[in-house]
């Protein structure tokens, strides 16, 4: 592999969500180019609120023992990103174990109950905004300062194609989205004097474990909820793009690639965003 292959070689990365999906894609394409990775996954299995299927246990340590094959050194830590302490501890953990922090994926999300907004309950509601919202937020809170010690590096905040169009019967995990972007450009602000960049990622329909899930939650089949994204882009219409899509452009937003790019909102979607009516010419 070429040195720009190799573009973390020495770098540790903070992935929450990590066990499987998205997250996992992005821990072992960056341990293939030399990175050390931490994965921090609430790990549970189920969650009550919303009632969602997440990673478990097994599926974490299959993440670390592939990042370790793919040449990365990987701590997998269970955490629950809607607690500030279990959080903390996971960091401290990995600046004891690495020796600090470059980088930052807030990934770790949930889909919900596709409802009317004004059958939704407080509670479901709530526990939506505490790990989508909150915990980007308290993701950020307690890694920042290894990295501000590290004297700079990058954070990535993954929101979703839903801040750019909302999902009609999601509104708590369209609200929660959109404040994603608004954590991600203020921290921009705030961060640029210190060296750390953030930008946010909006993926569009994307085949992970989070589609099976989110189907079973709202008690329709795949192929069902499938059917809602037939020609809902540009590049691959009638298929989702595969859970490794987004990861290429996460990591160049990561990497001194990006070193000009602070505060940039980027939907990774084949253009299911820009999409428009198609108009007939005659
Ligand atoms: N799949 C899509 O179509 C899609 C589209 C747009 C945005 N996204 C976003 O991309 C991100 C990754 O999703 P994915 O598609 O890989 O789904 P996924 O369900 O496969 O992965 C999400 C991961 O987050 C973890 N997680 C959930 N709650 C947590 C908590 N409280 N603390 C720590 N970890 C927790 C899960 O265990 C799981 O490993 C999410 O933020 C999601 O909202 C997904």
């Amino acid at each position: 592999m070429s040195a720009h292959e190799r573009r973390f070689a020495g770098k540790v990365v903070v992935i929450t969500g990590g066990a499987r999906g998205q997250g996992r894609s992005h821990a072992l394409a960056l341990a293939r180019e030399g990175a050390d990775v931490a994965l921090l996954d609430v790990a549970s299995g189920d969650l009550d609120h919303p009632p969602f299927r997440v990673a478990t246990t097994a599926d974490l340590s299959e993440t670390a023992s592939l990042v370790e094959k793919a040449g990365g050194r990987a701590l997998p830590l269970v955490c629950d990103v809607r607690s500030e302490e279990q959080l903390n501890e996971a960091i401290d953990r990995t600046v004891a174990t690495f020796g600090g922090i470059d980088h930052v994926i807030a990934n770790a999300g949930v889909e919900s109950l596709f409802v009317e907004p004004w059958k939704l309950s407080k509670q479901d509601w709530d526990a939506v905004i505490a790990i989508n919202l909150t915990g980007v937020w308290l993701t950020c809170k307690t890694a920042i300062p290894p990295l501000i010690e590290r004297g700079g590096g990058s954070i990535v905040l993954v929101s979703s194609g839903a801040a750019l169009r909302p999902l009609s019967f999601n509104v708590d995990y369209t609200a929660s989205k959109y404040g994603v972007i608004g954590v991600g450009l203020t921290l921009a602000n705030d961060l640029g004097a210190h060296g750390i960049r953030v930008n946010v990622v909006c993926p569009g329909a994307i085949d992970s474990p989070m589609l099976d899930a989110v189907a079973e939650a709202n008690g329709i089949t795949r192929e069902t909820f499938l059917r809602q994204f037939e020609g809902s882009n540009l590049l691959v219409p009638g298929v989702l793009a595969a859970e490794e899509s987004t990861t290429p452009a996460i990591l160049w937003l990561l990497s001194d690639e990006a070193r000009f790019l602070t505060g940039v909102v980027l939907p990774v979607d084949a253009g299911s965003w820009v999409r428009t009516v198609a108009r007939r010419r005659r």
